[in-house]
């Protein structure tokens, strides 16, 4: 009898989560990124392969958004040895930056002092050496082409080209100032990437492109020097993985702090059932979680390498209590929970992809410049555009960041340390459902991937729904709920401001995320591009 049972279990058809993805999949915020991706899928690249020459790419069609002058985070799922990792790209710090909170130059926005050390460069480079399987020119190549051929500036890029006009310098403005419908060509860049497809990171980092873009920063003014970019390096690193009612989360780990306040939300709501919430509940609940959750953030986060976290910062006996301060018949202010001053910022930008191989393997990157076209800066020699990252420090005792985030001494300037975010590449893994996720947004990000990944979990909905519906926003200063146009139906919003809500419109949509969901009982893949935006989801 033993023996049949035996036989029997051996029998049985292998578990869903054996299965393998009927294909592969590229979903990205510019078409002729995604078309680079599906390029090396067909030359028998794997997703890591793809998500190299996506992230290059897009540093080249959506140059407003991410690129070689800047960082971000890859989070991988390696199919072959079950593992994942985070891959931080991140930018750091540069020496003469200082230390403090106090940002020691005029402006941690607009021009060449608000760059930290880029570190995209280095972050391809580790992908397609220690993951991919295609030599470092074939990825590079559809950039290159790109950045030589030009391509045409979409109402989206117009539309940030005209926002962002007043921060290009000379090189800057000599690119990017072009109309919709008109050709943008960067052979400066073609040329910088031509050196990285033959020499690697080496030569940004401590090659010719280096010595250019030294030599270009003391000119005008950066920061950047050469010990600094000798010095940069990316860090693999365990991600945040957490459980919440059968469904596993993977996540951004510190500089990141996407993953922890996911961690962190979904720790006080262990013990709520939401598909059982009103809608005005849920969304009550929800709120009051980001609320929490955000003021521990600002407060307490920062580059783990420099700053130690409190202990208890995730303990589930913490947040439950948190959890049990809520009232479900009226908000906390803000300034019950703690109190500073309270400003508001906005801007839309940064650029999330993601991308599936037919072995499963798995690829969620967040990649960015900071704000809209960095810090405007575009480096004479080399075609870079510099990011303005530093504006992710506190750099102002008190005072907003672009994103309104009034963040402490964790997140302090330090030479070398790396600035914290809020990118929240995202992977979350169900009994027989896998879900890609990750947006831009600033200080958004984190709340707009826990909606995607809540709808994911609930699934009461089609799962473009997920990515499309309107959204809400709170992250503990300012004490308000930001909301989009469509998110909140007039009743819902009225029993919002019954409940104390303070509730602003944004005067427009925000987030651009770009998601798959691998069904794993059948293989099917679904690709969710963003409404938002000019995203296409694609397979080979
Ligand atoms: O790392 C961060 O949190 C920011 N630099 C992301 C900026 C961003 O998403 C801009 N888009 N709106």
């Amino acid at each position: 009898m033993r023996y049949l049972c035996l036989l029997l279990v051996l029998l049985l058809p292998l578990p869903a989560a054996a299965a393998k993805p009927a294909g592969s999949m590229v979903v990205a915020a510019h078409p002729q990124a995604v078309a680079a991706g599906i390029d090396m899928l067909n030359k028998g690249g794997n997703a890591f392969d793809a998500a190299a020459a996506v992230a290059l790419a897009l540093g080249v069609v959506e140059p407003g958004s991410s690129g070689f002058g800047g960082g971000g985070f890859f989070l991988l799922y390696i199919a072959k040895t079950d593992r994942y990792v985070m891959i931080d790209a991140r930018e750091t710090a540069p020496a003469l930056a200082g230390h403090g909170e106090v940002y020691a130059t005029a402006s941690s926005i607009d021009g060449p002092q608000s760059a930290g050390v880029p570190g995209l460069p280095a972050g391809v480079e580790r992908l397609v050496s220690s993951y991919g399987q295609l030599p470092r020119s074939d990825v590079t190549a559809p950039a290159i082409r790109l950045a030589r051929e030009g391509f045409a500036v979409t109402p989206h890029l117009g539309a940030m080209i005209r926002w962002r006009a007043e921060a290009f310098n000379d090189s800057g403005r000599a690119i990017f100032m072009r109309r919709q419908g008109e050709t943008i060509r960067q052979p400066a860049l073609a040329d910088t990437l031509a050196r990285f497809a033959v020499k690697g990171a080496a030569d940004f980092y401590r090659g010719e492109t280096a010595g250019r873009l030294v030599a270009d920063m003391q000119r005008d003014g950066g920061l950047i020097r050469l010990a600094d970019l000798a010095a940069y390096h990316v860090i693999e690193r365990e991600p945040v993985s957490f459980d919440f009612h059968g469904f596993h989360v993977v996540s951004a780990a510190l500089p990141s702090s996407g993953g922890m306040t996911l961690a962190h939300i979904f720790a006080q709501l262990q013990d709520d059932d939401l598909a059982a919430l009103s809608r005005a509940d849920r969304t009550h609940l929800l709120i009051e979680t980001m609320k929490r959750a955000y003021r521990d953030r600002n407060a307490c986060l920062g580059d783990s390498d420099f700053v130690s976290i409190p202990k208890d910062y995730l303990d589930a006996q913490r947040l439950q209590a948190l959890r049990a301060s809520i009232q479900m018949d009226q908000t906390t202010p803000s300034a019950e929970l703690a109190g500073f001053a309270e400003p508001i910022g906005a801007s839309v930008d940064t650029t999330h992809f993601s991308i599936i191989d037919a072995e499963g393997n798995m690829v969620s990157a967040t990649l960015s410049i900071n704000y809209g076209f960095g810090s405007g800066y575009v480096s004479p020699s080399t075609g870079i555009l510099l990011n303005d990252e530093m504006d992710d420090f506190a750099t102002r005792p008190g005072q907003p960041n672009a994103y309104g985030l009034v963040q402490g001494r964790a997140n302090a300037v330090a030479p070398g340390k790396r600035m914290l975010s809020s990118m929240t590449p995202t992977f979350v893994v169900g009994p027989d459902r896998t879900f890609i996720v990750g947006t831009p947004g600033g200080s958004r990000i984190i709340s707009m991937v826990l909606l995607a990944a809540v709808g994911f979990m609930l699934d009461e909905t089609p799962p473009a729904d997920w990515v499309n519906r309107g959204r809400f926003h709170h992250q503990f200063l300012p004490d308000l709920v930001q909301y989009e146009p469509d998110a909140f139906s007039p009743p819902l919003a009225a029993g919002l401001e019954k409940r104390g809500h303070l509730l602003k419109q944004m005067n427009r949509q925000y987030g651009n995320m770009q998601a798959i969901l691998w069904d794993r009982r059948s293989g099917r893949l679904t690709g969710i591009a963003d409404r938002r935006g000019d995203g296409a989801a694609r397979q080979p």
